[in-house]
């Protein structure tokens, strides 16, 4: 049966409600803790299997399955596996079952067990944690690393879950260890609760049913603690009203609603509400469903409001309570888990996602300290790498609502996006705002841009040349600004050896420097466009992102790039300042081409080899280039 059917009969039979209401849990666990036996062995317990699907799976037991006679529940999800593999289901698939007290959700988190992104997904909407550990081998770094990001994202329960009792004779002591272990390292992380069952998933001990062979555990079973746990979050009721905008619904000249999923507090008829971003009131006047108005709603609601007077709100915006809005700022304080190989260095531009949809490009200014997963102690850090986490602040482009995270997960969370390949890179939780955005104002001058570069009578530019070291980027640029001044344009040039013994003297040539060499030499070059100024920068600039950042500093058609290639071999061979003799013999550490990437631009506006072309041509092919583009008045 396909996944989904399965869903849909299993969501059937979820109408019948429990009065414990919905507990929405996620398995964490290291390869081959059992976390597919357990959640296997909880839909089989509670009944949810269907015959022909209870008949396949001993039939695949005894052909594949690794537990002899007996089933092997893994094999259940991993035939689902399957179908994820092809691409049918996404990351995270939630399972259904019930048993006579309650509805359960499990976020079933598969993927390369390495990675914690789909765990974070899961874990994001969770109330409770079962953290899976085998007998056998105890508490360990993953173990750790999974129970801090549960409790960073909000999960309050968590379940230490003792598997493969079996392997370890049943044995208390071993049990205990473990407990007295992990009991250490979650008391200062303030969950609400933490609860310990010994068990076997295999065979079933002590999950639907109390085990014989422990009766020296006198605790509950997995799922009487699972059926009993009050999760209850009324605090969700009393959180101040919030309502992210969707879409704004505008069918006619006479309807004008904001559609969106409440996520915090209640709101009546007749309520203020405010526009979190420009701070304008107005008066709820209906509150619109699919079936009906409503004279209130809370949190969880899907509703359309339709406010009393027109004011300016868009998507992406927030409708709060007045009296206690959300911060708005594009500076805050964020807890982050990096969830991708590619590293995470400050300076670099991402884009960040928070709630309602609200999209800005943003950067990590400061990594305050990484997290050690093993000691949760803070240890410094120039860079996250994947499944670390960190403390940092981060600065937006454009000021974003939000709440902190400890008072509210959804407006308080946000995710950090690539901005080339589109991939989740980072899940955040803000801690606190570091400055409303409304204390700074850029102050009009009186003279601008445009004023500046009518006098010089030119269009401002930044000329970015890139490429290896000893492509000749410093020697075009040169001529290419001898051409420039000698036909009366006003100019500067920026270069990577000078620059460094300047500015950026503190800087070496880590990834994490070169990208704040970068991002200090586009501000630079940013001022010089605005001061009407033709300014040439040569630096390596290795990577794509930075070379897209200080594009975007400017305005459209500001910043030229000019791919100056060389093949590697030509570049060692001029080799202009002895320094690819001396990477070569070990003597300088990360130099690009060697132990250091060069990533080329993909769609340069120039692009010159100068082991085929002379300096002063490729000069020529610039100014050439820049008065075609208009450039040169
Ligand atoms: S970038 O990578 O951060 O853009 P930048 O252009 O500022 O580099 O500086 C490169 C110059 O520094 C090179 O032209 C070379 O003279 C010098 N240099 C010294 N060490 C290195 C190194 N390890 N890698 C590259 N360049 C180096």
């Amino acid at each position: 049966m396909a996944d989904g059917d399965v869903a849909r009969k299993v969501r059937e039979r979820l109408t019948q409600a429990g009065e414990g209401g919905v507990l929405r849990f996620i398995t964490c666990g290291s390869v081959d803790d059992g976390k597919s036996t357990l959640i296997g062995r909880l839909l089989f317990d509670s009944k949810l299997l269907f015959e022909d699907q209870i008949r396949i799976l001993k039939q695949d037991s005894k052909k594949h399955g690794t537990a002899g006679e007996e089933i092997d529940f893994a094999l259940l999800l991993d035939g689902l596996e399957a179908e994820r593999e092809q691409g049918i289901t996404i990351d995270v698939a939630y399972r259904f079952f019930n048993t006579e007290r309650r509805k359960f959700i499990v976020a079933d988190t598969p993927g390369h067990e390495q990675y914690t992104r789909n765990m974070a997904t899961g874990a994001s909407t969770a109330d409770l944690a079962i953290i899976l550990v085998d007998a056998r081998k105890g508490v360990l770094t993953q173990t750790k690393r999974h129970t801090y990001i549960a409790n960073m994202m909000g999960i309050r329960h968590a379940v230490l879950a003792v598997n493969k009792m079996d392997l370890v004779g049943y044995s208390r002591a071993a049990f205990h260890e473990i407990v007295s272990d992990y009991m250490n390292i979650v008391e200062d992380l303030g969950f609400a609760s933490v609860t310990p069952v010994p068990l076997s998933a295999r065979y079933g001990d002590n999950i639907f049913q109390r085990a014989d062979s422990m009766k020296w555990y006198d605790g509950p079973t997995l799922m009487e603690h699972l059926e009993s746990v009050d999760t209850t979050m009324d605090e969700v009721l009393e959180l101040p009203f919030r309502l992210p905008i969707q879409w704004v619904n505008r069918p006619n000249l006479d309807f004008r609603g904001f559609s969106g999923t409440i996520v915090g507090g209640r709101l009546k008829k007749g309520d203020d509400v405010c526009v979190a971003h420009s701070g304008k009131v107005a008066t709820v006047s209906r509150i619109v469903t699919a079936d009906s108005d409503l004279d209130q709603a809370a949190n969880g609601d899907a509703v359309t409001i339709v406010l009393d007077r027109e004011i300016d709100i868009a998507r992406g915006d927030m409708l709060v309570d007045p009296k206690s809005p959300t911060e708005v700022s594009d500076q805050f304080a964020a807890e982050i888990l990096w969830m991708t190989d590619e590293k995470m260095f400050p300076g670099r531009s991402y884009l960040l996602k928070a709630a309602g949809g609200q999209m800005t490009p943003a950067s990590v200014t400061t990594l305050k300290h990484k997290l050690n997963v093993n000691t949760f102690e803070k240890e410094p850090g120039k860079s996250l790498d994947l499944n670390e986490i960190g403390v940092c602040t981060l600065s937006t482009s454009k000021p974003i609502a939000f709440d902190k995270y400890a008072d509210q997960r959804e407006t308080g969370s946000f995710i950090l996006i690539d901005r080339f390949t589109n991939q989740t890179v980072a899940a955040g939780m803000i801690e606190f705002s570091l400055r409303r955005a409304s204390n700074i104002h850029t102050h009009a001058m009186d003279i601008d841009k445009a004023r500046r570069s009518e006098l010089k009578n030119q269009k401002p530019t930044i000329l970015w040349f890139t490429g290896l070291s000893g492509a000749g980027k410093s020697t075009v640029a040169n001529l290419v600004e001898r051409k420039l001044a000698d036909n009366g344009r006003h100019t500067y040039s920026l270069d990577g050896d000078n620059v460094r013994q300047g500015l950026n003297r503190d800087l070496g040539f880590t990834d994490a420097d070169r990208v704040e060499n970068i991002r200090r030499i586009g501000e630079v070059a940013k001022l010089f466009v605005d001061s009407g100024m033709i300014v040439t920068c040569s630096f390596i600039s290795p990577f794509r992102s930075e070379r897209q950042m200080v594009r975007e500093l400017v305005d459209e058609g500001e910043f030229v790039e000019v791919f100056v290639d060389a093949p590697l071999e030509v570049c060692i061979q001029r080799d202009p300042k002895g320094l690819y003799a001396k990477a070569k013999a070990g003597k300088i550490k990360n130099f690009t081409g060697f132990d250091s990437p060069y990533e080329a631009p993909k769609s340069p506006e120039i692009h010159i080899n100068t082991a085929e072309v002379s300096a002063e041509d490729a000069a020529e092919r610039v100014i050439d280039e820049l008065a075609k583009r208009g450039l040169l008045g």
